[in-house]
């Protein structure tokens, strides 16, 4: 992705330096690309031209209105996991009628408000979850729309707490319960099949457990075509990986090709639910050098942003990639990059090359579009970064600074 790119020897967002989006917004701010996350969104959509699909933005990657707004323009429906993720993407604009819901723990108000909004359709985690679905939509007198998630047992190589399609994680039902549920649909006058899901994690950079996620789920829709004739759409969920520390990407032609073989000639309709490929490698987190401290066996870039900004390398211990903003020394010394934060734990890289950098030098942590700021906390009292959208020779602030007042405004004293 050629949208973040040395120009002059000082590291630009589109045509913007990221040192003057530093100057008037100061750090830590995160910045995203415009043209980044459509041409992600774009090579997706093209990708599967073929096929009928939707795509559902998984909102839970990077939730800013903005950003929502944008894919929904483009076209993008959205998944969303929460009664405040339907009203953020609501408020951007979002056509109700492209919105799926997952998650194991939906409350019944959550449920109502899909019910009244009038999504595409609830993703069912389990048999307790399909009867709460039930009593809620017999007493708004609504047509319950939904598919059965199933766990298809399928293994995908990637972190163990971002893995979700074993039978030992706690998402979806096994098939032969999904097959149940779907009669228990076909019995109820509230409840409408229209559809069968999975999600078997996420950052999976090999195309094969996509493509056996599908066939598990296209054997759920036939074994049920008789008691579900209204099941049309087929959710293989998101997970899509990007490479962080230059690793293969995934081999998207061969994703395509193969779901594209699996659903020719079948009545159904593909939807898939990516978040990290469309935002994750469009933005960086923008962090000011405050300390470099060396002892007798480390050394440390002490700088404004910490765990509480950006919590991947700490909870997964993830490899982001940290340049200076301005390239001023060739010279590498091997560093922790650290925050300001009161935890051994908070680190940005550890064993790191780096360059010599100086207090008050720029760093830019890549690929920090998804999954960053929607993880950002309060911790020690600071109040979470900014954003800010490039588009072309343009920077917008798209969601302010939080302020220490914002922090302490819901609490009594
Ligand atoms: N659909 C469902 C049902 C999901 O649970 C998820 C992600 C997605 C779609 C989108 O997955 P993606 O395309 O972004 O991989 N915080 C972790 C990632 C957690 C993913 C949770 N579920 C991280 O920073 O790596």
């Amino acid at each position: 992705m050629a949208t973040f790119d040395y120009k002059s020897g000082c590291l630009h967002g589109e045509a913007v330096p990221l040192e003057a989006v530093a100057q008037r917004f100061g750090t830590p701010t995160y910045v995203y690309s415009r043209a980044a996350i459509l041409e992600n969104y774009r090579r997706l959509a093209d990708g599967l031209a073929r096929i009928p699909n939707l795509i559902c933005y998984s909102v839970k990657a990077n939730s800013n209105l903005n950003i929502l707004r944008l894919l929904g323009e483009a076209g993008a429906g959205f998944d969303i996991v929460s009664a405040g993720e339907l009203t953020r993407v609501l408020r951007a604009g979002a056509d109700p009628s492209r919105v799926v819901f997952s998650g194991v723990g939906k409350t019944a108000e959550e449920i109502d408000a899909g019910l009244e909004a009038g999504i595409l359709m609830f993703n069912v985690e389990s048999g307790g979850e399909l009867e709460v679905l039930e009593g809620r939509a017999k007493a708004l007198g609504k047509a319950a729309a939904l598919s059965i998630r199933v766990n298809p047992d399928v293994v995908a190589e990637t972190h163990p707490y971002i893995s979700t399609g074993q039978i030992v994680h706690k998402f979806g039902v096994p098939k032969n319960e999904a097959i149940e549920l779907y009669r228990r649909v076909a019995r109820s006058a509230s409840l409408r099949a229209r559809g069968v899901t999975c999600h078997i994690g996420s950052q999976i950079l090999e195309v094969e457990p996509f493509h056996k996620a599908l066939d598990e789920i296209l054997e759920v829709a036939r074994a049920v075509r008789e008691v579900a004739p209204a099941t049309e759409f087929l959710d293989i969920g998101g997970g899509f990986g990007i490479p962080y520390q230059g690793e293969k990407p995934l081999a998207h032609e061969r994703l395509f090709e193969g779901l594209e073989s699996r659903l020719r000639g079948t009545p159904y309709r593909l939807v898939i639910e990516p978040g990290r490929s469309i935002v994750g490698d469009a933005g960086v987190l923008l962090a000011r050098v405050l300390y470099v401290k060396r002892n007798a066996q480390k050394n440390f870039i002490v700088v404004d942003a910490g765990m509480n900004d950006l919590m991947r390398p700490t909870l997964y211990g993830s490899y982001h990639e940290i340049v200076p903003v301005v390239r001023r020394s060739a010279e590498t010394l091997t560093a922790d990059v650290v925050g300001p934060l009161c935890e051994t734990g908070d680190f940005l890289a550890q064993g790191r090359p780096m360059p010599d950098v100086e207090p008050g030098d720029l760093l830019a942590i890549l690929t920090a579009g998804a999954y960053g700021y929607v993880l950002a906390s309060n911790y020690n009292t600071r109040p979470r970064p900014a954003e800010v959208l490039i588009d072309g020779d343009q920077a917008g602030l798209i969601r302010v600074r939080e302020r220490l007042e914002d922090l302490m405004a819901g609490e009594t004293a």
